[in-house]
């Protein structure tokens, strides 16, 4: 018998906690299986938390704890070959430290196709890409030069298996197209993009042991008998197509791309499972119906590319427990993002805030062909019961030019001239130290009925924070006992 493919997706802005579900379903699954990743590259973090180990995964799959699953990077990816080989430098270190074997080698493939982020993409992008608030990882200037399919000159793409062919000829255009960036840009440090390129060069040869060359990497696994997970990075809102262009990433995140970018015909599709936090946020510009806070927060939070009130700063500043019961909805996102400990995982900007969007996730799950919901941050709801006005608020409805609309517009600019209907729903309890769907308190059940009726889609758990096992399964069987 074949494997099958289960397809994971973020539903909103990014890091709605896409990893450590994952990481949960992997554990719920004890065979041997294949998790890959379809898309993006290190502008991705993905955190799995167990007691003091926690590990940030960039470019690696989040399957990395389960020892059983083979890691697969995807050709619709794009690498930085130095900040993968420092990954798997840290994973292999982390394992020792706390006593696992998470070594790499033999367990982790990249495709020959993967497209590299050269080191000039990275510093255009660190001068290009304010505006956006991209990561500055040179995402989009990979992708960008990849469509371009340039032969040679100043935007040359490279892909993995391309540079090791033909090394030499490879890491002369490289560096021809990092020293005419120099020349235009004089205030870039020389020395220092000089270095990156040898670096770059020398984590190249770092990886060779790890790329796969076999177009039917993933087929024959699941020929084998082995399911394939797909990790999906960013997520749906951000996608190139669907997302709220053009303050979105360079990929399609959706959850049909994993049979583009992943390596594998959708023969084997299995289900799509969507992830989503009760309590958004967005990292970078661009339109955020439910922040708290609006236009302010957007402009306080990307001051300074990001750099302006990250988390030592705004715990130096602030005492979130008095601004929960701020009337102001800047101060109360404020205090949620302290209280949440929402900072990027990739970047350290301070994430914008904002209620659930249920008109957006509604969108989200019907595009993506979402099986399986899951929310993360349910416990992060009992702060509600300090606010003002108290109450669970949800975004159910929007207005667009004094009409009311049932969907996402399809430009930026409108979507940025959009009301939000806020529904208020009765507060929830503490319930971080619950771990069974059956002794859930009454509101917490209704809240999910309401979601669910909704979206239209069955939520399948609920994350009560943010450790490995701090997670309540909701699915109909767990509801049935
Ligand atoms: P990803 O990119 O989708 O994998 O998500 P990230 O790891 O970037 O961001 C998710 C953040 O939310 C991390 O800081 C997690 O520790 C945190 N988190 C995830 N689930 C929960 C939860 O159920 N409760 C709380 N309090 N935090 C959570
Ligand atoms: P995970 O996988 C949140 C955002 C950036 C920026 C925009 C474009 O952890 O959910 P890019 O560097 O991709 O060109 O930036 O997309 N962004 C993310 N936001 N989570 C991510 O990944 C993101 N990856 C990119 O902040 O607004
Ligand atoms: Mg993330």
């Amino acid at each position: 018998m074949p494997g099958t493919s289960t397809v994971l997706v973020g539903l909103q802005y990014g890091d709605e906690g896409k990893g450590r579900i994952l990481d949960k379903l992997l554990k719920s699954n004890p065979d041997d299986k294949v998790v890959a990743r379809f898309n993006g590259g290190p502008n991705a973090g993905h955190t799995v938390k167990e007691g003091e180990s926690e590990l940030k995964l960039h470019q690696i799959p989040s399957g990395v704890l389960d020892q059983n699953a083979i890691l697969y990077i995807a050709t619709g990816c794009v690498i930085n070959p130095e900040k993968l080989v420092a990954e798997i430098g840290d994973i292999e270190r982390i394992g020792k430290q706390f006593n696992r074997d998470l070594s790499l080698n033999g367990r982790l493939f990249i495709s020959s196709k993967v497209t590299l982020i050269q080191p000039h993409q990275q510093l255009l992008d660190g001068i290009n890409g304010m505006t956006l608030g991209t990561t500055g990882n040179g995402i989009g200037y990979a992708y960008a030069g990849k469509a371009l399919r340039k032969e040679r000159d100043f935007l040359r793409s490279l892909r993995l298996g391309d540079y090791l062919a033909d090394s030499s000829n490879c890491q002369k255009s490289s560096e021809l197209n990092l020293l005419e960036v120099l020349n235009e840009h004089p205030i870039l440090n020389r020395r220092t993009a000089l270095e990156s390129l040898d670096q770059f060069n020398g984590a190249i040869g770092k990886l060779q042991s790890y790329v796969s060359f076999d177009p039917l990497f993933l087929e024959k696994k699941v020929r084998a008998g082995l399911d394939v997970f797909f990790e999906g990075a960013q997520a749906f809102m951000l996608d190139v197509d669907h997302g709220t262009y053009p303050f979105v990433t360079s990929s399609n995140t959706v959850a049909g791309a994993a049979y583009v970018g992943g390596d594998l015909s959708p023969k084997y599709h299995h289900k799509t499972i969507g992830v989503a936090k009760a309590i958004m946020s967005r990292v970078g510009n661009g339109p955020f119906v439910s922040e708290f806070g609006g236009e302010k927060s957007e402009i306080y939070c990307m001051e300074d590319g990001g750099k302006a009130h990250t988390k030592p700063q705004e715990s130096a500043a602030y005492n979130p427990q008095e601004l929960l019961n701020s009337k102001d909805q800047f101060e109360l996102g404020i205090a949620l993002r302290m209280l949440g400990n929402e900072y990027g995982a990739t970047t350290g900007r301070p994430r914008r805030l904002g209620m659930l969007d249920l008109v957006q996730l509604k969108q989200a799950c019907a595009l993506n062909g979402v099986d399986e919901l899951y929310i993360n941050k349910f416990d992060q709801l009992a702060l509600f019961r300090e606010t003002v006005p108290p109450g669970v608020p949800v975004v159910t409805g929007y207005v667009l030019g004094g009409k009311e609309i049932d969907y996402v517009p399809a430009s930026s600019e409108a979507y940025r001239r959009v009301d939000p209907i806020i529904t208020y729903l009765p507060h929830l309890p503490e319930i971080s130290h619950l771990r069974q769907y059956n002794g859930l308190p009454q509101q917490v059940k209704t809240l999910i009925s309401f979601i669910e009726d909704f979206v239209e889609v069955k939520i399948h758990g609920i994350g009560v924070g943010p450790e490995r096992d701090e997670f309540v399964d909701t699915s109909p069987e767990e509801r049935m006992r």
